[in-house]
């Protein structure tokens, strides 16, 4: 595992606040936890701040300790381990995490990246010129049956060609990533096969009323499910 240190301090913002609808969103999380125990909230608020900013900024770690009354070197601690935590601003539209775990390398995730490498920035972790979009190659997101995939910030794209994924980076780039139906990007429901129903295919095994009705005529009362 790198080493992962905080951004650099011309990059850093002077200050962080939660705005109005975190702050609620904070306190909520607070609140789940015994008194005594808020600290436990740790995560959750340095995610809000997260999605607020697009990344943890060293302000947002302060402000994250002051509120848990906790040492600013535990949130730093925290922030530093899990990799969920972008410590360096990330594009501002879209940052596209590229599943690179083995389903997805073997299903094309390289492919994606070289697409990534070049519409975004030859290397992950920086922004294009606009400072719009940025990339990164991530281990397994829970979606290996549609690989290969991507997410960018709560949603995920599967079942990607190179193509495709040059049409979503380019919508975000344009601002319009909400036109892009999040989830599988061929024609299948969530992660049932691609070419349709292999097994249940038989409604009479599973609902009652495709059954036919001769076997009650006959008096025959058999055991249904
Ligand atoms: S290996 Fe890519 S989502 Fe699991």
């Amino acid at each position: 595992m790198s080493v992962r240190r905080l951004a650099d301090e011309s990059v850093q913002p002077a200050s962080f606040a939660f705005n109005r609808e975190m702050a609620a969103q904070a306190q909520t999380w607070i609140k789940k936890y015994p008194k005594g125990r808020e600290q436990s909230a740790v995560i959750p608020l340095l995610m809000l701040a997260q999605e607020q900013e697009g990344w943890v900024t060293r302000a947002a770690i302060e402000h994250v300790s002051e509120m848990l009354d906790m040492p600013r070197i535990r949130v730093l601690e925290v922030a530093t381990f899990y990799t969920q935590f972008q410590l360096k601003p990330v594009g501002t539209r879209a940052h596209v995490q590229v599943c690179g775990t083995t389903p997805c390398m073997l299903r094309g995730s390289e492919a994606l990246m070289d697409v990534c490498r070049s519409k975004i920035h030859h290397d992950q972790f920086h922004t294009n010129a606009d400072g719009t979009l940025s990339w990164e190659e991530v281990e397994c997101l829970g979606a290996c049956v549609n690989a290969p995939m991507i997410m960018i910030f709560k949603d995920t794209y599967e079942d990607l060609t190179p193509e495709r994924l040059a049409e979503i980076i380019d919508a975000f780039e344009a601002g319009k990533g909400d036109t892009i139906k999040p989830g599988p990007q061929v024609d299948r429901v969530y992660s049932a096969p691609e070419t349709g129903l292999t097994s249940l295919t038989d409604e009479k095994v599973f609902l009652k009323s495709a059954r036919p009705k001769a076997a009650k005529a006959n008096g025959e009362e058999k055991k249904t499910v």
